[in-house]
């Protein structure tokens, strides 16, 4: 069926609802270039503006899915579970995560991305380990599954392209924040790989896409109904990104670190959230399992080695070191009340770590190091930061980003924590 495009405007824009043939023409008019930019961004405006229900969300997701291929595990000897992070400052947990759930007997297919912005990107962390590679062809990624357990690799051009073309143009139109289109592009690249089970780290505070917890919450539910209703076993957490997690922000820092945890030892919160989510996941695929033990005995390090051996990543070369650091020193005495996890992610992205177009390298051992988290007491001139990059001249761009983001309280001040994981949602 075909439809005139201003019709489908106009009647989003007068707040009614899309039938399921608007939706599935305007998403494959859109994709073949028969819906223009002009009138795409229109649709998106309007869609941000007077919201889509349910049954539209889950029509227009299922519509981005049939742009492209669908990846099928079902010829795999083990269950899958995958893991999605709405992105954060300092968020390394796929790292640990997807070899610490492969110890159990899940297979963990794990399509990742590259950082835009002050949120990192998987790939690129990944791509500072000497010899490791993001591109991996279906069939490879469908053995390293069978016969190492966990992949983490780049996801292919063919998974939802109508979401690729739609993402960028909501990237310049000012139509990113809306909650429906938000879920249906997570979850259209999510459901069309194929996972049997699915656990999204849904972030919030000054770190994550979403700011305020309603507003988490609400796009936490919407992608879990999605999920859901597509058979695939889903669920949430809303985890905190006012600070960032753990005590490095940055590609090859991210990388040291997440092997310390591997090795049973690394900061708390990223020990804590890095099990939460693998309970939750070996939850979902249905299987019974310790992953506080398998951290701790060195289970999920020998699964972490093997992963990034098949990916021609050598475990045991050294990690790329930024040519020059700087510090940032406390001025008073007293307790860190607040560390902000924006400022950190922008300092790190100035410091080289991160890109400002897709098409631009980063530095991989730029970045921010934390010596101190909200709580800790300090003295006045110790060091409350290192920052790491090859090109000097970024520093005091990153110190300029990092104006009040650590705030030294005299010593009884209200500390700004939260718990780290702040809810549960599920179906
Ligand atoms: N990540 C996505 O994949 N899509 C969005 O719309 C936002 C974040």
């Amino acid at each position: 069926m075909s439809f005139d495009a201003v019709d489908v405007i106009v009647a989003k824009r007068d707040g009614h609802r899309l039938t399921d043939a608007q939706i599935d023409w305007v998403v494959d008019a859109y994709t073949r270039g028969a819906v223009a930019e002009e009138q795409m961004s229109a649709l998106t405006m309007a869609i941000l503006l007077n919201g889509m229900d349910r049954v539209e969300i889950a029509r227009w997701t299922a519509a981005m899915i049939a742009s492209g291929e669908r990846l099928d595990f079902s010829r795999l000897s083990r269950p899958t579970a995958d893991k999605h992070s709405t992105g954060g400052v300092g968020d390394k947990i796929t790292l640990p995560l997807a070899p610490l759930v492969a110890v159990f007997g899940v297979a963990v297919p794990q399509l990742s991305g590259r950082g835009l912005g002050h949120t990192g990107g998987t790939l690129d962390k990944l791509e500072s380990i000497p010899g490791w590679r993001a591109a991996l062809s279906n069939d490879e990624m469908m053995t390293q599954l069978e016969g190492v357990g966990a992949v983490i690799c780049q996801a292919g051009s063919g998974l939802a392209p109508a979401d690729r073309k739609l993402y960028a143009l909501r990237d310049v139109t000012g139509t990113v924040e809306s909650i429906p289109m938000i879920a249906a592009s997570i979850m259209s690249k999510k459901i069309a790989e194929g996972t049997g089970a699915l656990v999204l780290d849904v972030k919030v505070g000054s770190g994550a896409f979403m700011k305020d917890v309603d507003r988490a919450r609400e796009l936490a539910r919407t992608m879990v109904e999605l999920g859901t209703d597509a058979g695939v076993k889903t669920v949430a957490l809303l985890t905190d990104m006012s600070t960032p997690l753990g005590l490095t922000a940055g590609n090859a820092l991210e990388v040291r670190e997440s092997v310390e945890v591997l090795a049973g030892g690394g900061p708390d919160d990223v020990v804590e959230l890095t099990v939460a989510l693998a309970s939750e996941m070996l939850a979902a695929a249905g299987v019974a399992g310790d992953p506080a033990a398998a951290l701790a005995d060195g289970r999920a390090m020998d699964a972490w080695r093997r992963m990034i051996a098949a990916q021609g990543g050598d475990p045991d070369a050294s990690l790329p070191v930024a040519r020059e650091t700087e510090q940032v020193l406390a001025e008073v005495d007293g307790t860190v009340t607040v560390l902000d996890a924006y400022a950190v992610g922008i300092a790190a992205w100035r410091l080289g770590a991160g890109r400002a177009r897709k098409e631009d390298p980063v530095q991989a051992g730029a970045g921010v190091e934390l010596h101190a988290r909200p709580g800790d007491i300090v003295r006045a001139g110790q060091p409350l930061l290192t920052l790491h990059t090859d090109t000097p001249e970024r520093f005091p761009r990153a110190r300029e980003a990092l104006a009040g983001a650590v705030v030294v309280a005299p010593t009884g001040a209200p500390v700004g924590v939260r718990p780290l994981v702040i809810d549960r949602i599920e179906a």
